[in-house]
């Protein structure tokens, strides 16, 4: 089977943790830059990366890339890559762009230049005059930087984190995939106790129970590369029964999620039930300042209100101040919270600083705070 260029795209911050992922899945000869995670492939492994990626946001095709300081080499640049080998007759094509630090500034130009290329490529190699766009999705990324054209295929259609067990969520959800780089960078296992205390829509611990279970992230869900007749259904059914397979059963989960807001709670038995993993997380209303801890160690993951979308900066004082309370002097538990609000490490004391990483929910930025276990 042909050699491919597979680009797996990530959120900033978590390349390291989704170049891990990639290397569990048996790829090798990878290359990490902002957000992109580059590796030889073929195109049967288009299935495989998108189901069981966690905390990736895509899979891309990467189909070629150029120096291009002019319309006419993005054209020319554009036509002699091999489109016909992905794209139908009836394929519809989408071109999206963006442009940093290039003479070629017009997004919009680029897009359609990069569309003609393509439309004139394609009738050429399948021999026709009528393209009728009425098939399968193409999205076709033409990214410029310092004036190299790099063109890429989406094989995944919705972002990766919209794995299809989501229904009710309350304001400021976490992504999915975020929650699963949460858990993989907390020191947590699966033997251990974990607690969500503000758990909203449960995504946490949804994820955590499905990273015990070895339940593939994207096993419920399509792709858009599922529609395309250059991938053989056969690859995509293999690799859901492989994922299907590999699924370990329910055992002595002990993840414990609550929330002040019994229509979150509800939220959460759906999304769990959603999920497949139900019988492994216990959802309980409750006001943290009415949590009793009685065991000597666990984890606590969580995000409360960051003050951005809920919660103003007033009201989310007294709050830290009950979680350092229950927490703070509780040696045997590591806690990890994860807020926009800078103001947080003010209110929990421990003998050591947490360990800061500067991560991304969606457009907002946030730290996740790491106390391990003293
Ligand atoms: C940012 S949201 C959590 C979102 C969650 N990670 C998700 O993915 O859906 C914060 C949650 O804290 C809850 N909360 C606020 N104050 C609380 C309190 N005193 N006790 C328990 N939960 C509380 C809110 O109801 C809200 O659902």
């Amino acid at each position: 089977m042909n050699k491919i260029t597979l680009i797996v795209t990530s959120t900033f911050g978590l390349e390291a943790l989704v170049k891990r992922e990639v290397q569990d899945l048996g790829f090798s000869n990878i290359t990490v830059s902002d957000g992109k995670i580059e590796f030889p492939g073929t195109a049967n492994d288009i299935p495989r990366l998108n189901i069981n990626l966690r905390t990736a946001d895509r899979v891309l095709i990467k189909l070629g890339e150029f120096a291009a300081i002019d319309f006419g080499q993005l054209f020319d640049g554009t036509k002699i890559l091999p489109w016909e080998d992905w794209m139908p007759i009836e394929g519809k094509i989408t071109v999206i762009g963006k442009s940093v630090k290039s003479k070629l500034e017009s997004v919009r130009s680029c897009q359609s230049i990069v569309k003609k290329a393509i439309v004139d490529r394609l009738k050429e190699k399948l021999q026709t005059q009528l393209l009728p766009e009425t098939g399968s999705e193409f999205t076709i990324q033409v990214a410029m930087l310092k004036d190299v054209a790099q063109l890429t295929i989406d094989t995944s259609g919705f972002g990766l984190h919209r794995r299809g067990y989501r229904t009710g969520t309350g304001e400021a959800p976490l992504r999915e995939n975020l929650a699963a780089a949460l858990v993989l960078l907390s020191f947590w296992k699966k033997d251990k106790l974990l607690i969500d205390p503000m758990c909203g829509s449960g995504t946490i611990l949804i994820e955590a129970a499905m990273i015990a279970r070895n339940i593939a992230p994207g096993l419920k869900r399509e792709f858009a590369a599922e529609l395309w007749p250059s991938i053989n259904q056969k690859v995509w059914d293999d690799a859901r029964a492989a994922a299907q397979a590999a699924i370990r059963p329910s055992g002595d989960l002990k993840i414990f999620g609550y929330d002040i807001d019994e229509t979150r709670i509800k939220d959460c038995l759906v999304n769990a039930k959603k999920a497949g993993v139900a019988a492994d997380i216990v959802f309980e209303r409750k006001d943290i300042k009415d949590l009793l801890i009685d065991q000597p160690m666990g984890n606590v993951i969580s995000n409360p209100p960051y003050g951005v979308n809920i919660g103003s900066p007033g009201e989310l004082a007294p709050l830290y101040i009950t979680i350092n309370n229950i927490f703070g002097n509780k040696k045997g538990w590591a806690l990890y919270m994860l807020t926009a609000d800078k103001r947080f490490p003010d209110f929990f004391k421990r003998s050591h600083p947490p360990k800061v990483r500067k991560l991304f929910n969606g457009t907002i930025e946030v730290n996740y705070y790491q106390y391990y276990a003293e």
